[in-house]
């Protein structure tokens, strides 16, 4: 009996191995597109839905760019949706806490609201305190791109593109904007970001996608393992504008060289911590000279054992911590986001670099090309 049982158990592991292997070499990936809604304008938005041929799933809307949702495997490989967002366009147009979106022209903030280049001073709105967060009142975030599906080798791909103009926002020069986003065959979401410009500005792209990696609803993310390569933070003052100061991570709050929960510290009596409200801080990635993509940070969710790695071009990444968010805020199928809720890995050049001449330059010439690229790459862990 128990010998049968075990017979057949195996002709069954067999059989559905075979399977699985037949259905991977005749399965391919899809982009679908679907409606989103309508912008106050009357405008028609769309929903990409990218699908790879491990059914890894990422719906992306052309409003701001913004990923709505992620379905990524667990370790039983069931897949389950890993990000923040809306049902429809209407929460996109509503929202302040930039859900997944393409930020720009500045990512983060400029302190102070302005900015000298080239011996003329620029003035920006001041949407955060005195200062100009995420491109001003209305950031890359809240514009139409067009959006086009695109060839991509080993995954699906869509093309994001958008001219801002000279003065948007008070930036200088006509910036020619393309994103592309593409979901590979081996589970990443990658993120291309390039820019022209006709004039000498400062640019500086990110995507602000919220991760909880257990599924928007499960609660707060503090019990997900972080882990960051960076031996240094930019330290802020009371307006999370960067003191200057390259600060050492070690015996600070901000030690993530090994995996350590999220939680872990987040309550320290440090004044940084309290500055941030948690974690709201840059830290600068250790990097090998030569090195294009280096790994910025791995997390992992014990109960899923969902793995997401975070790899790319840029100097810096913000850590923040959903410190704003506060239940108020219902997101896809009604789900109330709460504070804590999710965490954001927003790759970027550091905050205020422009009025920051020892920070990595973010300046644009015309005639140059602005090129990074961040990965989001997503496994499992064994139990
Ligand atoms: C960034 C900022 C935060 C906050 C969020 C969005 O992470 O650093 O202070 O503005 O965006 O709410």
């Amino acid at each position: 009996m128990n010998h049968l049982l075990r017979w057949t158990t195996m002709m069954g592991i067999i059989l559905m191995s075979a399977m699985t292997f037949q259905g991977a070499g005749v399965k391919s990936g899809s982009t679908t597109k679907s409606s989103f809604g309508k912008t106050p304008e009357g405008e028609a938005i769309e929903l990409y839905t990218l699908t790879n041929k491990n059914g890894v799933e990422a719906a992306i809307t052309n409003y701001g760019g913004a990923v709505v949702s992620l379905k990524v495997p667990d370790r039983e490989g069931n897949l389950g949706d890993v990000v923040l967002g809306y049902d429809s366009v209407d929460g996109y147009v509503a929202d302040k806490n930039y859900f997944g979106a393409i930020i720009g022209r500045y990512g983060n903030r400029i302190g102070h609201a302005q900015f000298s280049l080239a011996g003329k001073t620029y003035t920006l709105a001041k949407n955060n305190g005195e200062n100009t967060l995420h491109g001003g009142v209305r950031g890359f975030n809240k514009v139409v791109w067009t959006a086009k599906a695109v060839p991509a080798k080993g995954g699906q791909a869509l093309e994001l593109t958008y001219l801002s103009k000279d003065g948007e926002e008070g930036f200088p020069g006509n910036l020619k904007v393309r994103v592309v986003y593409t979901l590979t065959d081996t589970n990443e979401l990658k993120i291309e970001y390039f820019a022209t410009t006709d004039k000498k500005t400062v640019v500086n792209l990110t995507n602000h996608s919220y991760f909880n990696l257990a599924g928007p609803g499960s609660g707060d993310i503090l019990r997900h393992i972080l882990m960051i390569e960076a031996d240094k933070f930019t330290p802020v003052d009371v307006g999370l504008i960067p003191t200057g100061e390259l600060r050492d991570v070690a015996g600070t709050p901000f030690d993530f060289r090994k995996p350590t929960a999220i939680g872990a510290r987040i309550g320290a009596d440090d004044e940084q911590i309290k500055l941030g409200g948690g974690y709201d801080h840059n830290f600068v990635l250790r990097r090998k000279a030569g090195e294009a993509m280096s790994l910025a940070a791995r997390v992992t969710e014990p109960t899923t054992g969902r793995v997401m790695e975070v790899w790319t071009t840029e100097p810096g990444v913000q850590l923040y911590t959903g410190n704003f968010l506060d239940g108020t805020v219902h997101g896809k199928g009604g789900i109330a986001y709460g504070k804590r809720s999710a965490f954001c890995l927003e790759t970027q050049h550091f905050p205020d670099s422009p009025n920051q001449p020892k920070f990595p330059s973010t300046v644009l010439d015309p005639g140059a090309q602005y090129h990074t690229e961040t990965v989001y790459k997503f496994s499992v862990e064994k139990r």
